[in-house]
């Protein structure tokens, strides 16, 4: 009694005034006077329907502590049914001085209360008797709470890289943490096929295996390998075992089969399931690969086999069938094709495509469960009960819901967790692109272009993890975390909860979570951005940081940071800023932050492109490309990179007062990988302060290197004219064309990139 009346006091003193910190935020959360203290003299209490999830919560808390919850005391956790709830999710957490009271409409509910009191508890209850006190105050509140979207999902590629059965429960109980209830398992890819098939062997023994792995990044030319055989699969076994531990969590497994594309694996095994019926092998690299299922009468009695496995293991409502990315090359050389596509009336190779899946989502179908499908399977007209998931950005997502379609929105610039976080020059390889959590933070699942009737269609969103360049687990979790716990609460809480800086608070907390769970999210916590300002002429450089807790120190000349950063840095001459966050004991957190700026003519100049850069690749803005800093060496996701999609662009650089100019220089990313391609010749044209204009092209070195820089010296070309002033600079850009056979992308427009155009 004694003990614990203290107990409350040094409670009260400590964290009376600290507001709970749960994620996602509930939608109503009110805190009330007082304290519940849990310790063994705590009793349990459940409907029936809600003794499983009760039991999980009991094990929960007798794992992390060496409390044990009675059934006969003085104060009782309960956790109740009640059918006024309307939503199956939604749940109430009431905690009095003697009652927690959980009320729910289902087990669902029930579950998403005990993550939200979970989060109320010491992070040490998440380790095996980590918290070793007998007593724990928790602070009374009141909590009612629904999501604000049916679908929360999470996916993971485990055809590039392969996981263990015991990583997939661990990313599945920290997705359940954050009340996401949709694993979507991408369980087949040309690079190895990875769920046994018991009528077909030879996905085990070929499919699930390939020879050796590509080194580094794909745009790193020659490509180079390791040599060693790679591989696995899931036993139908382990996936019955993984299915139960979702579900126990709440959590519903998608399991996805593609076709017609990404199937290289399996017609290796099989070659006959391709059109040329050649023997092939499982990819060693990455991208997007000619080999695509043959629709023959004996290709979907395949994937009806397979289709008929799958739907065993696994209860959910959906099949994914891919859709993603079949290139049409094979089909319009292969006869069978051919006459299919007279036969059926189809207008071409993309009504082929529509065709198949078609007739696998009839057979699916039939078997009780829908279909989804990534966008491409709008292409060709849309099957009539497919769900369609929109990751080439939204339109694929607008198009379904006009048609009525339901759809998952995972657009590449806001969901795809493979690319970067952080624009640091020494952030693990990843596959490219630029996504920090702020933005994932930002989303909103639902397009504008949609009206409310239509975004009824808008079932939720989705995180996705490809692999490419995760081979470890650690690597996944490091590019899943924290961009997850930002995409639940986008997904969860009500707009009108979210607020950037108080999920950042709150995430500093839910990190310490992590650390206890042995995950490794990176953690750019601590680390500072930079921004350069232009004030009508007047340059200033910004830094901030993700947490606001601690102060920046940082100096201009190259040396160890030392002066306390508390307003905008004047920008006059060359700088090379440094920049660290210290705690009050002057410790460093988090690295070193450098950026050089290179005060050239452009700088404060004014800037027009007459196209606006593709939005995904925009997050500097125009004047990106005149700010005196660079873009990243490795990658053009980052702020200072712009990006333009297939098109000429022209851009026109007016300076304040008539200049001597002498040397132009720029540079273009080239990653044919990417559909990335330098221009082939510049053409550049200044107007003098004399009135007259003079101009002059040339071409760009064409060479394999990521980078390809671009210089002129107009001297050179004017010899005569030692001292040209001139008032503008129109630089042309024409796009590279049309990418060649035998490359990435064939057939299609190129994007070009360009960095600083520094003018000297
Ligand atoms: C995808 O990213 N190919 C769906
Ligand atoms: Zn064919």
């Amino acid at each position: 009694m004694t003990l614990i009346a203290l107990l409350t006091a040094c409670f009260k003193e400590k964290k009376a005034n600290t507001a709970p910190s749960i994620i996602p935020i509930p939608s109503e959360q009110v805190i009330t006077k007082g304290v519940f203290v849990l310790s063994s003299a705590t009793k349990l209490t459940y409907d029936d329907s809600l003794k499983s999830v009760a039991n999980f919560f009991k094990s929960y808390v007798e794992n992390g502590s060496n409390i044990q919850l009675n059934t006969s005391s003085k104060n009782s956790i309960q956790f109740k049914i009640d059918a006024s709830i309307s939503n199956n999710e939604a749940y109430q957490l009431k905690i009095t001085k003697d009652k927690i009271l959980i009320s729910a409409k289902s087990q669902k509910g029930a579950f998403y209360a005990f993550q939200s009191l979970r989060q109320l508890l010491p992070v040490d209850f998440e380790k095996s008797k980590a918290f070793n006190e007998t007593h724990i105050a928790i602070q009374c509140l009141e909590i009612k709470d629904a999501p604000q979207f049916k679908y929360r999902g999470m996916h993971l590629d485990v055809g590039r890289h392969f996981f263990s059965v015991d990583f997939i429960k661990k990313y599945i109980n920290l997705m359940a943490m954050l009340k996401m209830n949709t694993f979507h398992w991408h369980l087949t890819e040309d690079q190895g096929w990875r769920i046994e098939i018991k009528k077909y062997p030879k996905l085990q023994e070929i499919a699930a295996f390939r020879n050796e792995t590509l080194i580094g990044h794909h745009n790193n030319l020659p490509h180079q390998f390791d040599g060693k055989k790679y591989g696995g699969y899931y036993t139908q076994e382990e996936i019955k075992d993984v299915v139960k531990y979702a579900s126990e969590r709440q959590i519903t497994i998608i399991p996805e089969i593609e076709m017609p594309g990404h199937s290289q694996a399996a017609i290796a095994a099989y070659s006959e399931l391709g059109c040329s019926g050649k023997q092939i092998e499982v990819a060693t690299k990455w991208g997007v690969f000619n080999e695509v299922y043959c629709p023959k009468e004996s290709t979907f009695k395949f994937l009806e086999d397979v289709i008929d496995e799958v739907v065993a293991l696994f209860p959910g409502k959906y099949i994914h069938i891919g859709g993603d990315e079949a290139p049409k090359t094979n089909w319009k050389n292969c006869d069978y094709c051919q006459k299919l596509i007279r036969k059926e009336g189809l207008k071409d190779e993309h009504g082929l495509q529509s065709y198949f899946i078609a007739r696998m989502e009839k057979y699916i179908n039939s078997k009780g469960k829908q279909i989804i499908g990534w966008d491409e399977i709008l292409e060709g007209g849309l099957a009539p009960n497919a769900t369609v998931m929109s990751w080439r950005g939204t339109s694929g997502a607008i198009q379904a819901a006009k048609e009525g379609h339901d759809v998952i929105l995972t657009p590449g610039s806001h969901c795809y967790f493979d690319h970067y976080q952080s624009d640091n020059e020494n952030e693990p390889l990843a596959i490219g692109g630029f996504l920090p959590l702020e933005k994932v933070y930002a989303f909103d699942p639902i397009p504008e272009e949609l009206n409310e009737q239509e975004a009824i269609y808008v079932l939720g969103a989705q995180g996705n993890v490809w692999t490419e360049y995760m081979q470890t687990e650690k690597q996944v979790e490091y590019m899943a975390f924290p961009r997850v716990v930002a995409l639940s609460e986008v997904l969860w809480s009500s707009p009108e909860n979210k607020n950037y800086t108080d999920f950042i608070n709150r995430l500093e907390q839910y990190q310490k979570r992590l650390d206890q769970l042995d995950v490794n999210y990176a953690n750019h916590m601590y680390s500072v951005k930079g921004e350069l300002k232009n004030t009508e002429g007047n340059l200033t450089y910004q830094l901030n940081a993700t947490s606001s807790t601690y102060p920046i120190y940082y100096s201009i000349d190259d040396t160890e940071p030392s002066k306390l950063y508390s307003n905008p840095i004047a920008v006059d001459s060359f700088m090379n800023i440094k920049a660290i966050i210290r705690d009050s004991d002057d410790k460093n957190l988090g690295s070193i932050f450098e950026q050089k700026i290179n005060l050239h003519k452009g700088v404060g100049a004014k800037i027009t492109i007459d196209k606006e850069p593709h939005p995904a690749y925009n997050a500097g803005g125009k004047t990106a490309l005149i700010n005196g800093i660079s873009g990243n060496n490795k990658r053009y996701g980052d702020k200072e990179w712009l990006g333009f999609s297939g098109e000429d662009v022209e851009i026109t650089i007016e300076f304040e007062a008539p200049t001597n100019i002498n040397t132009i220089t720029t540079r273009f990313f080239n990653a044919n990988g990417q559909w990335i391609y330098p221009p082939k010749e510049i053409n550049l044209q200044l107007k003098l302060e004399d009135g007259r204009a003079i101009s002059t092209s040339k071409k760009t070195e064409n060479n394999d290197s990521l980078l390809v820089d671009f210089s002129v010296n107009i001297s050179q070309f004017y010899p005569e004219d030692k001292n040209l002033k001139a008032t503008e600079l129109k630089i042309t850009i024409p796009s590279y064309g049309i990418i060649p056979e035998g490359k990435q992308g064939t057939g299609n427009k190129p994007w070009t990139f360009i960095d600083e155009i520094t003018i000297k």
